[in-house]
């Protein structure tokens, strides 16, 4: 994609569609007044006040995502004016920015358009920079832009090209703070759509070898340091939990490493991510049932966050170490598989009872938490599509939080509201421990059907020594079924930006 700043006037920017915002004024109030934003104002000007009269009739009432289309026939450069809603002026932020814009993209890239331009939609945001606005913007272009059809034949895939040309109109804004806006926003989106072609891809494709050829390669690209290992060093470290997932598996298990060193001098060993990595998760012997088996596929989706995550760090390059670690496998039915009954002993000594092969994600994390644990590093952020809770609990409009640490939770909560992303923190109280007492090992594998993320989370707690932790559930977020505005269904890359926004605040 060809993005560049431009600091042409809305009448000659050259393009098949410039995209203009608009807000109405307070919600509920009785009749809704239009508020144009600057480039909306200068484009009513040039076509006679027209953009007025379309809101005067109650065509347009400035709803977010709301969509106009206007041919300008010949009266301005821009062929087409998409004037796009922005909802209520008092609640525009840079996720109504990213949605509007993603809003606008697609519906661009579905009516042909190959060259958009964007003006600054809002100016004026509280507590938001204009370069802030101007990255979400970006965001919000490319990720709604987004498809997913390399197994489909072009006849099948709808028209043309697609969009292969965006300008930023700067107007009055500084036009270098636009570019660090866009090399920003590009990161951002770019890591996004990685992590959502890793989950997109099928089972048969994505396995833990591919995805770690898949990680090396990026590794290599963007200069980050990457290691995996295969079972033998598995062995020789005592991951027992990774390596009794495994064992159904004719795909070897390969685990992860990926480190960005920004602060080579620092003592302090920096942050680790941690992945659930499984390719495959048709439950084990605990089998699963068929409906909806297939979308299991996307249970590597928080091994896709950490990778990505790890691609924005090595691009923007903040002072801070960060070191991501998957496990990575898939979980199968087979004469070799685990059991029910098994005892395994994890990394770092201790023993789980197992009482259920489907409650696989924790076992290949706790190896992985031992291990980020056992080389110093905190705090340690793992997110992992864990538990079928979560999805009862918070749907798929916000992830679950589980921290033992305040101010590292609300450094989450806030990283994630710039990026668009929503985190509810979750218990983690002593007393859930009791459902995981084991009679014949340390701890049990599951603790019933009540409060499972918790029990889940509980589990994992059992890793962490005394580093600060959070573990982010998005189990009902990572994946969408129902078409949204700005997102086409499928993966949706959740945690990505938060992960690297987290990492760049720190650093
Ligand atoms: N991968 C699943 C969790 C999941 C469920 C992800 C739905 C996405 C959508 C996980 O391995 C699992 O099967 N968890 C079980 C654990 C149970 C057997 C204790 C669950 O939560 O139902
Ligand atoms: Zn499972
Ligand atoms: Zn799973």
């Amino acid at each position: 994609m060809d993005i560049r700043v431009t600091n042409q006037a809305e009448e000659i920017v050259a393009c098949d569609a410039l995209v203009v915002g608009a807000a109405h004024t307070k919600a509920g109030q009785e009749s809704k007044g239009i508020v144009l934003s600057a480039s909306a104002q200068a484009v009513d000007r040039l076509l006679g006040g027209l953009i007025n009269e379309i809101c005067a009739h109650g065509e347009f009432k400035g709803n977010l995502g709301e969509l106009v289309t206007i041919h300008t026939m010949g009266k301005l450069t821009a062929k087409r004016i998409v004037l796009v809603g922005l909802g209520a002026q008092e609640t525009v932020n840079p996720q109504a920015l990213r949605r509007a814009t993603a809003t606008a993209a697609r519906h661009l890239q579905h009516t042909g358009a190959q060259q958009i331009a964007l003006a600054l939609l809002w100016q004026g945001l509280e507590d938001t920079g204009i370069d802030e606005a101007a990255q979400a913007q970006i965001e919000g272009a490319l990720l709604g832009l987004y498809s997913f059809k390399k197994y489909q034949h072009s006849d099948t895939n709808g028209n043309g090209q697609g969009v292969t040309k965006i300008k930023l109109l700067s107007g009055s804004v500084e036009q270098a703070a636009l570019h660090m806006a866009i090399e920003r926003g590009t990161a951002f989106a770019e890591a996004t759509n990685f992590a959502r072609d890793l989950v997109n891809e099928p089972p048969n494709v994505l396995t833990p070898t591919e995805l770690a050829n898949r990680a090396n390669s990026m590794a290599r690209q963007f200069g980050l340091e990457c290691e995996i290992f295969d079972r033998p060093q598995m062995q020789e470290l005592g991951m027992g939990g990774l390596l009794a997932v495994a064992q159904g598996s004719a795909e070897p298990p390969k685990f992860i490493i990926l480190r960005y060193r920004g602060a080579p001098h620092n003592t302090d060993k920096g942050m680790a991510l941690v992945g659930k990595g499984i390719t495959f998760d048709t439950g084990g012997i605990s089998l699963k049932p068929a409906e909806r088996m297939h979308e299991m596929k996307g249970d590597m989706a928080g091994a896709a966050a950490v990778i990505s995550a790890m691609q924005i760090i090595a691009t923007l390059k903040p002072a801070i170490n960060v070191t991501a670690l998957v496990s990575s496998t898939e979980n199968m039915p087979s004469g070799t598989a685990y059991r029910p009954g098994d005892i395994l002993r994890i990394m770092n000594g201790k023993t789980i009872e197992i009482v259920n092969t489907d409650a696989e994600g924790r076992l290949v994390l706790a190896d992985a938490l031992s291990y980020a644990t056992r080389e110093g590093l905190s705090p340690i952020i793992d997110v992992a599509t864990l538990t079928g809770g979560i999805v009862i609990a918070l749907g798929s409009v916000m992830a679950g939080l589980f921290c033992n640490d305040e101010q590292l939770s609300n450094e989450i909560i806030a990283a994630g509201r710039a990026m668009g992303e929503k985190f509810w923190p979750m218990p983690l109280d002593d007393e859930y421990a009791e459902q995981i007492k084991s009679d014949v090992a340390d701890i049990k594998q599951t603790g019933g059907r009540s409060a499972s993320s918790v029990t889940a989370a509980k589990i994992l707690e059992h890793f962490v020594g005394d580093a600060k932790w959070a573990h982010l559930d998005i189990a009902g977020t990572d994946f969408v079924d129902t078409k949204k505005a700005y997102q086409e269904n499928g993966a949706t890359g959740f945690a990505v930006r938060t992960l690297a926004e987290l990492a760049l605040r720190r650093g």
